[in-house]
């Protein structure tokens, strides 16, 4: 164990959210619709995005989170406060590329969408707190999934970086972080969030998945390129769901098994961290009818091109058994697994692993030797008002604590980590319910998963806990 928890001077504490989960103001400043507008609550709402008879519109009488979720729109000055109280050093959202490009294609972007991010990180930097911020967020103009398809086409490519070099450009002396594509690997399970792409029946699945995949590659690759050339001073990085895979025993099969699972994602900070496809790849490309159809240049752009840091979400790990007729299932995450027996899991059924943080920590380190940013981590759980505006979250210090030694742990063990955001400091919609009740942050918002509410914000007792763990520097937790 380490005597003192010292993390490095300038360590970046925050925390995360995404446009689309607390924005609202759907269709105010000429915004367009989103593939995330037309989703509504409930478990199965992955599962319906991707279903082939999905209608691409709203519908009449049904309940979409996304239209005001927790009006951050009109309150962020209110709530930035709050994060600015905490002592916050920097923050990470997303900008709702429908507010800039209201359907993708358009030759110039909307003007007022691009005042709204102006105004929203002068207010950041009032409190010398600095913006974090994702280009695209499960979330893309639902007018490039009509007209194109998402991105299954190629030109889907010139849009991205058009909308990335107009962020660039106009943010160039505010931002200097940045993030290409949240949860880039989520597109090999979910691909019409991460890509806006609708499975035909019939199709190889892998095929149209794996060349949507390397069209955001390229677009992921151009985009550092041009932050680069417009920001020098700037860091772009990759985004990735860090879920370790352990084996359920140690059977050579189970082992193997695990080693394969893991490198469904970590594929994914193979190209944009290294630069190139890794040769395991290859085999299950063969294997699975997959030809990723390139043009000339695109390799050596994806090799020219790779990100400056690892930026990784990171929940709870995975356990794979190649012998599993009686294992139970572990639920509530989209990687699937079974569970594992030395773990307790949240409300959601993910299963909580602090550990397996440092786990993950190393192998990115070990692997890339590039410096790691952990954007997302929290726990989404029940909160209960008490009388007098009280909450009681200390389930979710618990969770932090934990997480926040093991990380302590890991920059012992020589991982380079330059900050960490945790995932909804304030209460928001859930991507894979679009639920409230499932809530992450330190201020809670008054809503219901139907939409109920007044949107006042209470602190929880989280509140005044982050805010001494930032005051120390990680040393009082
Ligand atoms: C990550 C996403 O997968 O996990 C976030 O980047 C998401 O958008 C977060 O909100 C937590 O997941 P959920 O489903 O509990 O909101």
């Amino acid at each position: 164990t380490i005597k003192s928890r010292r993390f490095p001077e300038g360590f970046l504490w925050g925390g995360a959210i995404a446009a689309n989960q607390a924005e609202g103001a759907y269709r105010e400043g000429g915004k367009g619709l989103s593939t995330a507008d037309i989703l509504p609550v409930g478990p199965d709402r992955f599962k319906i995005a991707s279903d082939p008879s999905i209608v691409l519109d709203t519908l009449e009488g049904v309940y979409y989170p996304s239209h005001e979720a927790i009006d951050f729109y009109h309150r962020y000055r209110e709530d930035i406060a709050l994060f600015a109280e905490m002592g916050f050093k920097c923050f990470r959202t997303s900008i709702a590329w429908t507010r800039i490009f209201p359907n993708g294609d358009e030759e110039t972007p909307n003007e007022e969408g691009l005042k709204f991010y102006d105004d929203l990180f002068d207010e950041l930097l009032k409190y010398n707190i600095q913006p974090v911020v994702t280009i695209s967020h499960y979330e893309m103009p639902l007018g490039l999934v009509k007209n194109y398809g998402g991105w299954r086409d190629r030109r889907l490519i010139d849009f991205y970086v058009r909308y990335a070099k107009t962020l660039f450009e106009r943010y160039k002396d505010k931002v200097k972080y940045w993030m290409t594509f949240n949860e880039i690997n989520v597109m090999a399970h979910v691909p019409f969030i991460g890509g806006g792409i609708i499975l035909k029946e019939g199709e190889n699945r892998n095929q149209v998945v794996y060349q949507a995949i390397h069209h955001q590659f390229v677009a992921s690759a151009l985009a550092v390129k041009a932050c680069h050339e417009i920001i020098p001073d700037a860091k772009i990085g990759c985004m990735i769901a860090g879920i370790p895979t352990y084996p359920y025993s140690c059977h050579p099969n189970d082992v193997f098994e695990a080693m394969q699972r893991d490198r469904i994602s970590l594929f994914f900070g193979d190209v944009q961290a290294r630069g190139y496809y890794p040769s395991y790849i290859k085999r299950f490309f063969k294997e699975n009818n997959v030809n990723i159809e390139m043009l000339p240049g695109d390799e050596e752009i994806l090799r020219a091109h790779t990100v400056d840091y690892i930026g990784f979400s990171y929940y709870m790990s995975l356990v794979v058994s190649t012998a599993s007729e009686n294992a139970e299932k572990a639920s509530g995450n989209i990687f699937g697994g079974v569970k594992n027996p030395y773990l307790k899991s949240s409300d959601w059924g993910w299963q909580i692993d602090p550990k397996g943080l440092r786990y993950l920590l190393n192998q990115f380190y070990d692997r890339y030797q590039k410096p790691l940013f952990i954007v997302e981590n929290g726990l989404g759980a029940v909160d209960v008002v008490e009388e007098g505006d009280v909450i009681n979250d200390d389930y979710r210090i618990q969770y932090l604590r934990d997480h926040i030694i093991e990380m302590a742990e890991a920059i012992e063990d020589g991982v380079d980590l330059i900050g960490y955001t945790t995932w909804g400091p304030i209460d928001l919609v859930s991507a894979s319910t679009g639920e409230m009740k499932k809530r992450y942050g330190f201020i809670y918002v008054d809503k219901d998963n139907e939409g109920n509410g007044t949107l006042r914000r209470i602190k929880k007792k989280s509140f005044n806990w982050y805010k001494k763990v930032i005051e120390s520097n990680g040393e009082e937790l």
